[in-house]
């Protein structure tokens, strides 16, 4: 897809602003708070109806202001045009998202039409965090390739919360009520197998993938390793395999589920195991490698959402051209503009210096106190 126009208006610190953006690399310049990441906020919302950091919308609308509004014209692969907006609105504390001035029911219902690959600062934790930092990453990936992923995801999130209230309870009480959690009990079943055997089937196709974008990378011999490991062991994934086990897993932690107050087993304990050249990279990579793993997810992920939605994504690299080095820089700099649309924000103006990309039309943006400053097209970065 083609992101052709980004309009915002009362977006952060952006009053009103329009950016008719190139095919290729965009780059937002500009000092320490000006409004750089907005912008690449601002996409996010049209693209995916939200913030990728954010966690309300109250936040986003510009201090003093009753709404605000953020609209992409986007022209997909297939040379449909779209515009698509979303606006808020305190008073009435409502979202409203429209495709081509329709009105979109539900906003989850967009995911995955217009896929987006970010890269942030935030996004370290992903190989050095938590289990739940690497969940949230596969999510994000398979949700936008996936709508059935994603709903799934939403129903689990609200069967897990309502088994936890009744476990609370029984720990309160210290009482074992079967009957008020058995019904609960089956939906966590069926709804998590459902989100595991998509997990395992993801990671499948995602190793190779991986892969090839590390070896483009680091154009070293250190070779990935992903893994799915999940919360309970279960055999091959044939048939209702998943919910058997998921089934015995629950009865064994039953008696301490109820003594903690909480739900022990099921995608939510899930685990994703990263490792280089079978050591795990959480514990023995190197900084470079932790780099280089990070980049190669995020080319790993482009790549795969380009095949699964159908639909080239644009990749939004926020603040990281200061941390990765210049050859790993290159190379996913290279290998996203073969195929697609990047914006890019750095405060230093040089940071792309020497760096030819002539083949993908750069535009620099100078951004100032939520305003584009100046912009100007540059065959040669420099
Ligand atoms: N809701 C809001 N209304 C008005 N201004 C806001 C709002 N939210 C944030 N800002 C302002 O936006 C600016 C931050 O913008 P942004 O995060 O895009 O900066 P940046 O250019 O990416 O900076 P850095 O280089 O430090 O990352 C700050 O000056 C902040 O005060
Ligand atoms: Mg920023």
């Amino acid at each position: 897809m083609n992101l052709q126009r980004i309009v915002l208006d009362n977006f952060r610190n952006h009053s009103s602003t329009l950016i008719d953006c190139s095919p290729g690399i965009n780059i937002f310049f500009g000092n320490n708070g000006e409004g750089k990441t907005n912008i690449l906020e601002g996409i996010s919302y049209f693209c995916l109806t939200k913030s990728f950091y954010a966690a309300n919308d109250s936040v986003v609308l510009k201090i003093g202001s009753p709404s605000f509004t953020a609209t992409g014209k986007i022209l997909s692969d297939s040379g449909v045009e779209y515009e698509i907006q979303v606006e808020f609105d305190r008073e009435l504390s409502q979202k409203t998202v429209t495709v081509n001035k329709a009105r979109v029911d539900k906003a989850s219902s967009l995911i995955g039409w217009f896929p987006v690959v970010i890269l942030s600062p935030e996004h370290n934790t992903i190989t050095f965090g938590s289990p739940a930092d690497r969940r949230r990453f596969i999510d994000f990936v398979v949700s936008q390739s996936s709508r059935i992923y994603l709903e799934s995801l939403i129903d689990y999130r609200r069967i897990l919360k309502q088994r936890n209230k009744i476990l609370s309870e029984m720990q309160t009480t210290r009482s074992e009520n079967i009957d008020a959690i058995e019904p609960w009990n089956d939906s966590l079943i069926r709804v998590g197998s459902s989100i595991m055997k998509k997990r395992k089937e993801f990671i499948e196709d995602f190793r190779g993938i991986m892969v090839d974008a590390y070896a483009q990378l680091s154009g070293m011999g250190e070779r990935p390793g992903i893994t799915y490991s999940p919360s309970f062991e279960y055999a091959e994934n044939n048939g209702d395999v998943v919910e058997t086990s998921f089934k015995k897993a629950l009865q064994n932690q039953f008696s301490d589920e109820r003594r903690i107050g909480y739900t022990l087993v099921g995608p939510h304990r899930d685990e994703f195991i990263f490792q280089i050249n079978g050591l795990h990279a959480k514990n023995f990579a190197s900084q470079g490698q932790h780099k280089t793993f990070l980049v190669a997810l995020k080319l790993a992920e482009f790549f795969y959402l380009k095949n699964r939605c159908s639909e080239t994504p644009i990749l939004l690299l926020d603040d990281v051209l200061s941390e990765l080095d210049e050859y790993r820089c290159r190379r996913l700099l290279e290998a996203a503009t073969n195929t697609g649309q990047v914006f890019i924000t750095s405060t230093d103006e040089h940071a792309l210096d020497g760096l030819s990309v002539a083949s993908a039309n750069p535009r620099k943006f100078f951004v100032r106190q939520g305003r584009i400053e100046r912009v100007e097209d540059a065959t040669q970065i420099n």
